[in-house]
């Protein structure tokens, strides 16, 4: 295989080395294009663009293949817990003993926030939307935590890492309990850190949440699941925004931005509108999915389709499986479950769907299982964000050691050319204006 692609312009010939990833992917470095050619690619979405190289985890969306540092995520449907997988993302192996031990013992004790934060939720409307939330309270932390700000040693990235994957939880609990009105339930120590979330999220004053092991097996899967997805929107804004040399905990405030949209983080909020709006009796699943094929409509059938997957985004099919065992379990028989299961199937027999490469991804169940665990709607991609947390963290990382450069992508001009200003007096219809 060739190292260099040719270009010509112009009946001129230029070259531009290809290099070749560790899964045999490969890219056409154009580091130099304008400055040999004068001209800029043009790629709206980036679909085809590599931003950057990345050793943190590896799709193959024809093939349905997610690993994390080279592990496939299958593996992890049994066995280790969220904190562990967080630490191979970040710090790109498996935690030692001693290495799990000493971050979990950080995390504790660092579950707390300071106070004066509590000030802070006062101040939000009880409908305040729980995602413009987590993000002010990303900005917010840093107030709180100075001493984390520069980054400049791994020991104080360690301290940074781990206050905000434990912070984060007390911080979406907050919201959650404010929300209602109901008095905040502070971190138990004792507590592993998905059942501490449940405790700060569902517990009561004298009343501790009874906790399920199927349940908090159910919750780190969905963490860990979520972990992780390369280059997606709100990674790659992390990324971006951290190429500034912007700290730690802004970049994150603008990752939570950009997962809140329909169309990332927030579809698993979509895909239950969906399957609601299906099971009140608004659109039968055909007519869903006759809809969703209507190129005059602007609705898309949610939790399904993906940018990088053109097969069964692997997540979904460990999260139905998960979905089947823990309803099984709690003995819940949620009709939206039943929507979704035949509205998968209509749509894996309909040739628009099959022939784009269209299927379930990770949206398409979580929030069924969410559900299932008690967690309102409203916060749903909030828990995608916390476990998208570590994913986030590795790659702002990646990028702040690699001393990346600023993202300043180019463009091409399509405006008005040169054009002289005009006094008020001179534009048309001025005087017809003034009548
Ligand atoms: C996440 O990037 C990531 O890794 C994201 C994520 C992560 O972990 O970070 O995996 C999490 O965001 C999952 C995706 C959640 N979003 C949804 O479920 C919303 C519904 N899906 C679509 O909006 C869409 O599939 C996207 C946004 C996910 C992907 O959009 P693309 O890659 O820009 O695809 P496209 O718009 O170019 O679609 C290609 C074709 C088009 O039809 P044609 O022009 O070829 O005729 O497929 C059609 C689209 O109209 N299409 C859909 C569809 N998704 C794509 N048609 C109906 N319903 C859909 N859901």
């Amino acid at each position: 295989m060739t190292d260099r692609a040719t270009l010509i312009i112009d009946g001129k010939e230029y070259h531009f080395p290809i290099i070749t990833g560790s899964e045999g992917e490969r890219g056409i470095d154009i580091t130099r294009l304008r400055a040999q050619t004068g001209c800029v690619t043009l790629d709206p979405g980036l679909g085809n663009t590599g931003a950057c190289t990345s050793e943190v985890t590896y799709i193959d969306g024809e093939n349905g293949i997610l690993r994390y540092r080279g592990i496939p995520i299958e593996q992890f449907a049994k066995g280790p817990n969220f904190i562990e997988v967080a630490w191979l993302l970040i710090f790109g192996k498996l935690p030692t003993p001693d290495e799990y031990e000493g971050f979990s013992w950080r995390l504790t004790n660092s579950a707390h926030l300071h106070e004066g934060m509590r000030h802070v939720y006062q101040a939000f409307p009880p409908n305040a939307p729980p995602m413009a939330a987590l993000s002010a309270m990303f900005n917010v932390l840093s107030c709180y935590h100075p001493d984390i700000m520069g980054l400049e040693d791994d020991e104080v990235f360690s301290e940074a890492a781990a206050r905000l994957i434990s912070k984060v939880r007390t911080i979406a609990a907050y919201i959650y309990r404010f929300q209602l009105g109901l008095p905040v339930m502070y971190p138990d120590p004792d507590l592993s850190y998905c059942a501490n979330l449940l405790h700060m999220m569902f517990s009561w004053p004298g009343k501790s949440y009874p906790i399920d092991d199927e349940v908090i097996e159910a919750l780190n899967l969905i963490f860990i699941l979520h972990a992780d997805h390369e280059q997606n929107c709100s990674t790659s804004t992390v990324r971006v925004v951290g190429s500034s040399q912007a700290n730690l905990f802004t970049s994150l405030a603008a990752g939570v931005s950009a997962l809140w949209g329909p169309l990332h983080g927030g579809a698993n909020v979509a895909v239950m509108d969906m399957l609601e709006g299906i099971r009140v009796g608004g659109l039968s699943i055909e007519q869903c999915v006759e809809k969703a094929k209507d190129k005059s409509d602007p609705f898309r059938l949610m939790g399904f389709g993906h940018r990088v997957y053109k097969n069964y985004d692997p997540r979904a099919k460990v999260l139905r499986n998960v979905c089947n065992r823990l309803l099984a379990k709690l003995k819940i028989s949620d009709p939206l479950l039943d929507i979704a299961r035949k509205l998968e199937d209509v749509a894996l027999e309909d040739s628009y769907f099959v022939d784009r490469g269209l299927y379930p991804n990770v949206d398409f169940y979580s929030g069924i299982i969410m559900r299932a665990l008690g967690i309102p709607t409203n916060m749903f991609t909030v828990m995608f964000a916390i476990g998208r947390l570590p994913g986030w963290i590795a790659h702002w990382r990646e990028q702040h050691l690699r001393k990346g450069r600023i993202f300043r992508p180019r463009q091409v001009y399509t405006g008005p050319r040169e054009t002289p200003y005009e006094a008020p007096a001179e534009r048309s219809g001025f005087h017809e204006a003034l009548g």
